[in-house]
């Protein structure tokens, strides 16, 4: 039931060009795979959404979002919805990167409006929750982590959770090239699992897919993959690349088979 995903998140990079470029590159290359077991998954920046989409098979490159907004529609300008996204085939939607968290002010009260806009669309969230580097050197890190699924995550119905996937991004670890060891990621991974076996039940808990992300690398991913909660991984820097994403997608597929 669990399934095993690598994800791309371009970020604010590429040209819608470039974007093509990219997207053509990885379409070319990906292979045949257990689509039942595995996903691969890249979100671009809105202005390539629907060109990308254009370019990837559906049936082997799934199309994300990196956010959205939680109303329906109306006068907020500059926003992006949810219908918006669904209208293009998007499948899945990035909510609580830790950027929107620092740059936009998005607070747990925000992200649970964002998730549940998501899931009414039928739309997948990726939704991201790590510590600061300060919070993981006071060991603050399991408290931080259980709030923000405490605030978010937790509250939805199980039938809701169920359709989420998690990512666990220790901020100090995105784009700083300092990846979470194996360890440290397998014992948040694992405790994220505990948590919503406590709340709502231990099948609930198995089947979700927790990703990592930050730092990862063709070089390092792994041992990461090699642990028995980590399911696969959100992907920033290297995902601009098409053969490293896809060399990281190739070593998950290896790891869980
Ligand atoms: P990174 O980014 O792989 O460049 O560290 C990961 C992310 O922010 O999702």
């Amino acid at each position: 039931m669990r399934k095993f995903i690598v994800a791309g998140n371009w970020k604010m990079n590429t040209t819608v060009p470039e974007g093509e470029l990219l997207a053509n590159e990885i379409q070319t290359k990906i292979w045949h795979y257990d689509r039942d077991k595995f996903q691969l998954i890249v979100a671009p920046p809105y202005t390539h959404l629907a060109t990308v989409g254009q370019i990837l098979d559906s049936d082997r490159v799934k199309l994300g979002a990196q956010n959205l907004f939680w109303e329906e529609k109306g006068a907020y300008t500059g926003e992006v919805s949810a219908a918006m996204l669904k209208s293009i085939d998007v499948e899945y939607v990035i909510i609580g990167h830790s950027e929107r968290r620092k740059y936009f002010n998005e607070s747990d009260e925000i992200l649970l409006k964002k998730v549940q806009i998501a899931l009414n669309y039928n739309l997948t969230p990726i939704f991201c929750i790590g510590e600061q580097l300060e919070q993981r050197e006071a060991n603050e890190h399991f408290d931080v982590i259980k709030s923000q699924l405490e605030n978010v995550i937790l509250r939805l119905s199980a039938e809701q959770l169920s359709k989420v996937i998690i990512a666990y991004e220790p901020v100090w670890a995105i784009g700083t090239g300092k990846v979470a060891t194996p360890e440290q990621a397998q014992e948040i991974h694992h405790f994220i699992r505990q948590l919503i076996s406590e709340k709502f039940s231990s099948n609930l808990a198995n089947d979700l897919t927790i990703l990592y992300g930050g730092s990862c690398k063709p070089n390092n991913v792994a041992g990461l993959f090699e642990k028995p909660d980590i399911d696969g991984g959100l992907i920033g820097g290297a995902s601009l690349k098409a053969d490293d994403f896809l060399e990281i997608f190739k070593i998950l597929i290896d790891k869980k088979s």
